[in-house]
């Protein structure tokens, strides 16, 4: 058997504000079930299933992060959302695969899209935290 993969969040990845660590972990937590299906060979359906639910958490998670981002007027805001949008676009993709084409993600196709989340948070949601914190937003 290969290694398994598990990933958890940890104060590593904390970007120092409550609700979006929380939210973030939901995101470790969603994305975990996900490599674990792909690691038992479950079916397409349940797949999609948990596919549907990482794609509207993050939609959920992105809308919450722009919408405090554009209220108080920081200025990386556009950057920010272009980086969600990009990321949202690969999730898009990769749900259509499973619906139009039957095909399950690969293990290292989860793999790029965990990555990708957590280098955005340790690289771009850090910089609106400091932000935030620092106009005591928080
Ligand atoms: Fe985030
Ligand atoms: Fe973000």
């Amino acid at each position: 058997m290969g290694k398994v993969i598990h990933i958890k969040w940890d104060e590593n990845v904390s970007v120092g504000i409550p609700l979006f660590d929380k939210q973030h972990k939901k995101l470790y937590d969603i994305m975990n079930d996900f490599f674990n299906l792909l690691q038992n060979g479950s079916g397409i359906k349940k797949v999609l299933e948990t596919m549907n639910e990482l794609k509207e958490y993050t939609d959920i998670h992105f809308s919450s992060e722009e919408k405090i981002m554009q209220e108080y007027g920081y200025e990386e805001y556009e950057l920010h959302k272009l980086q969600h949008e990009s990321f949202m676009s690969e999730l898009i993709q990769l749900q259509n695969n499973i619906v139009e084409n039957n095909i399950i993600p690969t293990i290292e196709s989860m793999r790029y899209i965990f990555i990708w989340l957590e280098k955005h948070i340790k690289d771009s949601d850090i910089r609106y935290s400091e932000f935030m914190i620092e106009k005591g937003i928080w």
